[in-house]
């Protein structure tokens, strides 16, 4: 069975790894396509060389744009592949940007689609990722759900039970299988940190950091923060312009987007992590670390009821009391069932073994 697999951003290629190798291990043939969607050394060298991901058999070079020009340049290029590569099935991952474009295309072109990642849902039309995991969902065979609740929002839209896929966190699988080699990273004497000594900071939400009012706000909560626990921004690029205009409050160290097992080590070891990343709420619930989310709404609200996750919102009276009661009394860390390191194991025994293979599921 020939299976193309998509990446192209950041939080896609501790996702795609795993499946990736779950699929070949049991004789697929596997094209990895990377539309280039991200395209920096920090947002995406470095996780090829981190997670030891062969360079992609194709890719699509797309690059920064608008939504429209992002998404149509994906469709543009991603159609003629898919004529010449002709697989079997297309595995799409998170609600990035892409992942809506190759769902789209394959939709149309034949191949069976699978969306892993599928029904996780924060009703927050919003997000841009709101959208496209609603649609990616609609028009995928197979729906691979990391918790229970994505998997009974599916079922709440309609989706039929021969669809659904309670399989697990995938991104787990790749954090368990590199938690050793992490934590053999001398990223913490690099920026003078100990364990237990800090906290970890990452913003990119376009509604965080795209605004000055809100990004000024929420500066002005981590710099009141700060004055109990010392601060550590890895800055993504999308917010680098933001705030080196308006600048950063003292006890805040600004650094360049970290790698994945500095990242991760930066985790492990952290007093509490703030941040409004969808990938970063479910590895600190693994790693049981506090983590404090400034966002309103998640779409992984497993994390808030038996993770170590806490919805602070964007208010800076309301951070700053809520990371001083984190600190004061951190949540009680309980793993998810099925974030286990072996979700992609189960993805490709449904994908490959399943008996459904040939089966087109999408609803009609
Ligand atoms: C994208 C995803 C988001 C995901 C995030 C992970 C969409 C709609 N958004 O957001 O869901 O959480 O990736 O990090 O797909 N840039 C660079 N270098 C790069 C990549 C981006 O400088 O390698 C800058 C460019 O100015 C670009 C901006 O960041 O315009 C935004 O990049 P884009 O991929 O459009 O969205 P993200 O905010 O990264
Ligand atoms: N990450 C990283 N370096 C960083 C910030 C995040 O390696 O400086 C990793 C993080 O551990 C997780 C993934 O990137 O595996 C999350 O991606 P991101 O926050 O960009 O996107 P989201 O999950 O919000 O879509």
């Amino acid at each position: 069975m020939r299976i193309v697999c998509v990446a192209g951003a950041r939080p896609n290629y501790m996702k795609i790894k795993p499946v990736m190798d779950a699929l070949e291990a049991r004789g697929a043939d596997v094209v990895l396509v990377h539309t280039g969607q991200h395209y920096d050394e920090s947002m995406n060298d470095v996780f090829f060389r981190d997670l030891g991901i062969r360079p992609p058999d194709r890719f699509l070079g797309i690059g920064s744009g608008s939504h429209a020009e992002q998404t149509g340049r994906v469709m543009a290029a991603f159609e003629p592949l898919l004529d010449e590569v002709a697989p079997d099935a297309v595995v799409v991952v998170g609600d990035i940007n892409s992942t809506l474009a190759c769902a789209l295309v394959t939709a149309k072109a034949g191949p069976l689609l699978a969306h892993v990642e599928a029904g996780l849902r924060s009703r927050d039309w919003g997000m841009p990722e709101e959208v496209n995991r609603v649609a990616t969902d609609r028009v995928s065979d197979y729906l691979l759900a990391s918790s229970p609740d994505a998997a009974d929002n599916l079922r709440a839209e309609g989706y039929r039970e021969d669809q659904i896929h309670l399989v697990g966190n995938v991104m787990i699988d790749t954090l368990f299988g590199n938690l050793d080699r992490a934590r053999q990273s001398d990223v913490l004497a690099r920026h003078g940190l100990s364990r237990g000594g800090y906290g970890l900071v990452t913003l990119h939400r376009p509604a965080n950091v795209d605004d000055p009012e809100v990004l000024t706000g929420l500066l002005k909560a981590l710099g009141e923060i700060a004055g109990r626990c010392p601060l550590l921004l890895p800055v993504h690029p999308r917010a680098a312009g933001r705030l080196a205009e308006l600048g950063v409050p003292g006890g805040i160290t600004l650094i360049p987007p970290a790698g994945y097992l500095d990242f991760i080590a930066l985790q492990d070891s952290a007093r509490v992590v703030l941040t409004d990343s969808g990938g970063v709420q479910e590895e600190t619930t693994a790693l049981g670390v506090p983590c404090v989310t400034l966002r309103d709404n998640t779409e992984r609200p497993i994390t808030v009821e038996q993770g170590t996750n806490v919805l602070a919102g964007r208010d800076p009276q309301r951070i700053v009391s809520t990371v001083h009661a984190v600190l004061d009394s951190p949540p009680e860390p309980r793993r998810p069932a099925l974030w286990d390191g072996h979700a992609s194991d189960r993805i490709a025994a449904v994908l490959l073994d399943g008996g459904t293979a040939a089966q087109r599921l999408r609803p009609t």
